[in-house]
């Protein structure tokens, strides 16, 4: 077989065989495919795209280039979630203990931070002594003692995704509905559950843009869950303003448990992580209709049983579990700063990437791989979309590190304001089964 054949067939439009895909995410894992003629291939996938056949067996190859996690000695339907990433997005620490108190096994994999989004996995490790990387056999442990599991990936997961997602990274190849399906699916059904609730961001802050194009890829990812016998379902989200009031790994942290206690319980960001959580029970199988699996959720934060998992595993996993009580014990910030607005409006919109990529300046995010995070720095939002500013009003508080300089331009700038009062706009948009 040639990898010249397989670029060119794809750069006429047509289709590759599930032998041609293999050979070529094969070939990418164990580095016997040259860089360049990978990078060729995906630019005409970029531009051809795939079929769903093609979708299945580029998922199948990537998925079986690596380990996979046996789950199966852990009694139950065991459920995942999946976002595709937004700024500010928090709902994997709150949804987990959630789950988990329902009786339904909660595992997931999660990833670092890179660019203007941030990390569950960097998130987690602003917990002291919390350890986010765990082995297969940690994994399983957590999830049968606490009834909630969450590392980074463990062993060595879908390696051709990692190569060729290396690769889309610098040739602007990754806005590609079945690259990112493959991409994400190999990696869920190598991670051993048998049920995902996917969270597609649209808008600004997201890959996909367009309504219509996250609905694509909504319905890919199921088409392909389905095919492979998992229990799925996708929910089409907003991600325009950041979610939540936090951006920055500590802050994170404490939103989180400020909603796990029942506090900004009408948020937004609250509302989806509920109703996650909520479908998450409904494909665990212990709620028949989504109503039901609600008054559950709403019955685990408000007697307290959420939090008391989410202590129970923070404990199990070395982690120091007073942090959550006593947000002195996080990482904090060499300074805090306050940005007041200058002019008199009302918030139409909020820009969340480039509030992301302040953020990542400040040290709460990577603009490389390498970089190591300030876990204590962040972005504290005190207004939101629908709400009126008058001059004098603290619309940021900004923690950074000692004698950082802080531009309040730059960070006013990430508000549209207007005279007449703003609508906010519903966080779901629809959902795909
Ligand atoms: N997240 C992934 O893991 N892969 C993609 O292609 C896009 C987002």
């Amino acid at each position: 077989m040639r990898m010249y054949d397989l670029i060119y067939t794809k750069k006429m439009g047509g289709a590759l065989t599930p032998e041609q895909i293999s050979y070529w995410a094969r070939g990418a894992a164990q580095g016997t495919v040259p860089d360049e003629q990978s990078a060729a291939l995906l630019m005409a996938i970029c531009w051809q795209g795939m079929t769903i056949d093609e979708t299945l067996a580029l998922t199948l190859a990537m998925r079986d280039s690596g380990d996979r996690v046996d789950l199966s000695s852990i009694p139950g339907v065991k459920v995942d979630k999946h976002s595709t990433g937004g700024v500010g997005d928090k709902t994997t620490l709150i949804l987990g203990p959630i789950v988990a108190a329902c009786g339904v096994p909660c595992a997931m994999f999660s990833g670092r931070g890179l660019g203007h989004t941030g990390g569950t996995v960097d998130k987690y490790a602003a917990i002291p002594g919390l350890k986010v990387e765990l082995t297969v056999e940690e994994f399983k442990a957590s999830l049968r003692t606490t009834g909630f599991a969450n590392s980074a990936q463990t062993g060595d997961i879908a390696p051709a995704d990692r190569k060729l997602y290396a690769l889309r990274d610098v040739t602007a190849t990754v806005e590609s509905i079945p690259l990112i399906t493959a991409s994400i699916m190999s990696k869920k059904l190598a991670g051993g559950s048998d049920a995902l609730v996917l969270d597609v961001k649209s808008g600004g802050g997201a890959f996909m843009k367009t309504l219509d194009d996250s609905r694509a890829l909504a319905q890919s990812m199921v088409n392909v869950g389905k095919a492979h016998g998992m229990k799925i379902k996708a929910l089409i989200t907003r991600m325009d303003e950041p979610l939540g009031w936090a951006i920055g790994n500590a802050l994170e942290v404490m939103e989180s448990v400020e909603i796990l206690k029942g506090q900004h319980g009408s948020s937004d960001l609250a509302q989806m992580s509920f109703r996650l959580a909520a479908e998450m029970l409904v494909l665990g199988g212990v709620a028949t209709t989504l109503a039901e699996a609600q008054a559950k959720v709403a019955a685990v934060v408000a007697n307290g049983q959420a939090m008391d998992v989410f202590r129970r595993w923070t404990t199990f996993n070395g982690g120091e579990a007073a942090a959550l009580d006593d947000f002195s014990r996080l990482p904090q910030p060499g300074q805090i700063v306050e940005i007041k607005a200058t002019q008199p409006g009302h918030v139409h919109a909020i820009d969340g990437r480039a509030l992301g990529l302040l953020g990542m300046e400040l040290g709460a995010g990577r603009k490389s791989k390498d970089d190591v995070l300030d876990l204590g720095v962040g972005i504290a939002l005190l207004t939101g979309v629908g709400r009126e500013l008058r001059p004098g009003d603290t619309a940021f508080r900004i923690y950074a590190k000692k004698g950082a300089r802080i531009d309040p331009e730059a960070y006013l700038q990430c508000l549209t304001l207007a005279p007449q009062p703003a609508q906010a706009q519903p966080w779901l948009l629809e959902t795909v089964e």
